[in-house]
């Protein structure tokens, strides 16, 4: 199994650009969409909302999933299911959930036994849970933006998949479902992209939690921050990593093949059959705190421990964590809590640093936790 990276901070922007050449083939005239990203605070799920033009009374919550190769959602009475011979049938086959059977395209049409209904396997990468529903297609509007405003709202067809309400479980209360953000033809980038005419590209700024809202930005920026900075964050502060592919898998993921380094010390690894198995690292939009593969942890934990010794520890710690520290004994600083700083070795030199703001959860008013298995 891979590791998986919560992506959990402040304000971080992640920039994933689908396709290498993505910046290279930007759409011809189209502009960028963009809408508000909330974090909901009983599950730490990022959300979006989506309209439904057929219905003026909806508005659809979705949940953000890095990995989600497409959107789904509960449908509401008398929707139009596609045909199985559409485009959209077929890209919905191209990738299916583990341990989900083949079942082919479709099964016929109970209206009409001479058409065939396309159905998907939607996926709740919380409750882990798959179904079987149709595919139907829907009008939302979103937003246009010049990197600084919302200008005005476009309308376009989003194909999705039904899913039965039985398949919300884990998921906040008002969402009805899950938008995909992945490599694949029907996720959200590569949907907007074609029906926008602009770069497979998109951005998340994630918000902390609370009232902040974050932003997601899809078809190339730029992406400005609110003054006095007002930098263009696509250009200004993102540092760029590498995205490789794993397996089948339409997820996106980091490779760190040269190690993890706690204080700038590399955390030996070999003695757990590290060589053997990569450090691939798959970012994930719906796990609320980062896991490591088990050889992983207990290196990682270990060196954490040692370069930790001498800071006040809360004991026993909070469950599931193993590591606790006293918050009000710890100094603090720009990035977070004055902690020992986290390398993630990227293939290619450079690293991932990781500083107290993003290696740190405070669990209550006094407690902070390092990590979990
Ligand atoms: C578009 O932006 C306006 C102004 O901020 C906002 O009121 C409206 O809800 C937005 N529309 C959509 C579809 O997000």
């Amino acid at each position: 199994m891979a590791e998986m990276w919560q992506l959990k901070p402040l304000l971080l922007l992640l920039v994933v650009s689908v396709c290498v050449m993505a910046s290279t083939v930007a759409g011809d005239g189209g502009m960028p969409l963009v809408t508000p990203i909330t974090k909901d605070a009983a599950t730490s799920l990022y959300t979006i909302s989506a309209p439904v033009e057929e219905n003026d009374q909806i508005t659809n919550h979705l949940v953000l999933d890095l990995s989600g190769p497409f959107i789904w959602s509960t449908c509401p009475d008398g929707y139009v299911a596609l045909g199985c011979t559409s485009p959209a049938c077929m890209h919905a086959h191209r990738f299916h959930p583990p341990n989900c059977p083949h079942t082919g395209y479709g099964k016929p049409d109970a209206d009409n036994p001479h058409r065939c209904k396309c159905t998907a396997h939607p996926h709740n990468p919380v409750s882990g849970d798959t179904a079987l529903d149709d595919m139907t297609e829907f009008t939302t509007s979103v937003n246009t933006t010049d990197g600084k405003n919302p200008l005005k709202a476009v309308s376009f067809v989003v194909s999705t998949s039904c899913a039965p309400e039985s398949l919300l479980a884990k998921l906040p209360e008002y969402a009805v479902g899950i938008v995909g953000l992945a490599r694949s033809a029907l996720a959200l980038p590569a949907q907007i992209a074609r029906t926008q005419k602009v770069a497979k590209k998109f951005a998340l700024c994630l918000p902390s939690g609370g009232r902040a809202a974050g932003v997601a930005i899809f078809g190339g920026g730029p992406l400005f921050l609110l003054p006095p900075e007002r930098l263009d964050m696509m250009e200004s502060l993102v540092g760029y990593t590498p995205l490789v592919k794993h397996g089948v898998s339409p997820g996106y993921y980091i490779s760190a093949n040269r190690g993890i380094a706690v204080n700038q010390i590399q955390v030996p690894l070999d003695g757990y059959g590290y060589w053997v198995a990569p450090l691939v690292i798959r970012l994930s939009s719906t796990t609320p705190y980062t896991k490591l593969r088990p050889d992983v942890y207990h290196a990682f934990i270990m060196a954490f421990d040692k370069a930790t010794s001498g800071m006040a520890r809360i004991k026993p710690a909070v469950a599931p964590f193993e590591l606790c520290y006293d918050s009000t004994q710890l100094g603090s600083t720009r990035v977070g809590y004055a902690v020992p700083q986290i390398d993630l070795m990227l293939d290619g030199g450079k690293n991932w640093i990781l500083f107290g703001a993003n290696s740190m959860t405070q669990v209550n008013d006094h407690t902070l936790r390092a990590s979990r298995s």
